[in-house]
Order: C-alpha cells, then structure tokens, then sequence
C-alpha cells in the first residue's frame, strides 16, 4: 500500500529560515518513507522558495487554501492558479480553520472545480463539530459532501481526496478510534455513491486529528483509509520522523 501523508504545517513555523530547515529534516525522513507519498503544505509564502530548492521527488507541494478565481480584487488572499504556479500539485480545500472564518460550503465547492481544472488535486476536508448520538453529525457529512461535491462529475472523483477530520479531534489530546473512522469511511463512500454513483466507491479517504506516531499505524490498519492528514505531528521535524517510521510498520 502506498499510503498519502499530507503535512499541514498550517501557521509554521515562524520564519523562512525554520521553514528551510524543517523542510530540510522532512524531506529526510521521507525519503525513507518507501510506503507513503509525502505532501508538504506549507505556508503559501514560503511554497515558492522551498520549491525551487527541492531537487528530488519523493516530496510533493500542496497548498493549504486558495481562491477559486484566478486573479482579482481579494485582498490577502492567494489564488489556486498562483499556487499552482508556485509549484502546488495538492490543494487542502476547506479546511475546519477556513470554514470556522466563513467559508462555506459552496466556496468549497468551487474551489474543488477550480483546482481540478488546473490539474492539481483537491483535498476536500469535512468533518462535524460535535456528535450526537441522534446521529445529525451524519446528516452534517452528507450535506458538506452534496454540496462540496456538486459541480464535480463523477468521471472526476477518481482524482479527487477526501479528508475526514472531526473538528473535535483536530488539536485535541486524542484522534477519533480507528473503528470508528472505519464506519465513517462506510457512510462516505455510500453517500458519494448515492449522489454520484459507482465511481464513489473508488474515492480516496484521509483521516486527520490529533496523529502522531503512537496512533498512525492502528488509524492506517484498521480506519479503511488511504492515509493521514497530519497538523502538529509534521510541524515538527523529531515528531514528523517519527510518525514516518511508524507508517514504515503499518
Ligand atoms: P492536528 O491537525 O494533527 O494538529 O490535530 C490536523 C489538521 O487540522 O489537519
């Protein structure tokens, strides 16, 4: 299994230089990570620099937000297009910290179209804010998933990720048990497939929330996913090697 490991530096580190050296360290341990795909989303501003110092191609670059409109009037803010520019392959599309600033839904929804016209991958983020044992958190899912998805044929799918990442396990003290995102991987593929067919069983599911090296493996053996979105763990490079000599075991 070739698992996908998505490094969301998220706001880190503080200055160019701690961003060339963190990416230096992880750009060492991925290259022992024979089993997994490396992306690294870094802080768009520095994409451009840590691009053009990479050489080789064990790592790849993603991008943790951008606008679905090429270019125009939005001040701070970064278009896909220019990410792509930059060198961005990946788009982390709706992230739990985007939408907790607005975004919504139908934002995400052209940002997926923009970033697959563009040839880049999105990784659609959802995930609810609280459970309930009414199960209305399934209901939330679907309709990120209806909407988020609604412009995307289903011949598309296949190049599209979806990441699952509980806002209450993001940053928190313990990730979601991997039975559990088992049950949720279920549900996101049957509702893919109700509203886009057979091609949704295909699609590619990421866990993301609180991982580190002691619960990588479980998450990766038995959460019937593809691999991790990973935010703390990969900000920091002991911890980032570590986590990728566990996926080494999974
Ligand atoms: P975390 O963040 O690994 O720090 O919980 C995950 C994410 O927000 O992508």
């Amino acid at each position: 299994m070739q698992w996908l490991v998505v490094a969301n530096w998220k706001m880190n580190p503080g200055t160019a230089a701690a961003a060339l050296s963190l990416f230096e360290a992880t750009k060492k341990a991925s290259e022992k990570a024979r089993n997994a795909t490396i992306i690294i989303a870094p802080p768009a501003i520095f994409l451009p620099r840590l691009r053009t110092s990479y050489r080789g191609k064990k790592v790849q670059f993603g991008i943790q937000h951008g606008h679905f409109e090429h270019s125009g009037s939005y001040t701070g803010e970064i278009s896909l297009t220019q990410a792509k520019d930059a060198g961005a392959s990946w788009a982390i599309i709706g992230h739990a910290e985007r939408r907790a600033v607005g975004e919504t839904d139908e934002d995400v929804c052209k940002q997926v179209v923009r970033a697959l016209t563009l040839k880049m991958t999105p990784i659609l983020c959802i995930g609810e804010k609280v459970r309930s044992a009414s199960g209305d958190h399934l209901h939330f899912i679907k309709e990120q998933l209806r909407i988020g998805l609604a412009d995307v044929s289903p011949a598309k799918l296949g190049k599209i990720v979806i990441a699952y990442e509980p806002v209450w396990a993001i940053g928190a003290a313990e990730a979601m048990q991997p039975r559990d995102m088992h049950e949720m991987a279920i549900f996101i593929r049957k509702t893919i497939v109700d509203t886009h067919g057979k091609p949704g069983l295909s699609v590619k599911i990421l866990y993301g929330g609180s991982i580190d090296e002691t619960n990588a493996g479980a998450m990766l053996r038995e959460g019937d996913v593809q691999g991790l979105l990973v935010g703390r763990a990969s900000a920091d490079a002991a911890q980032f090697a570590h986590l990728v000599s566990a996926i080494e075991k999974a």
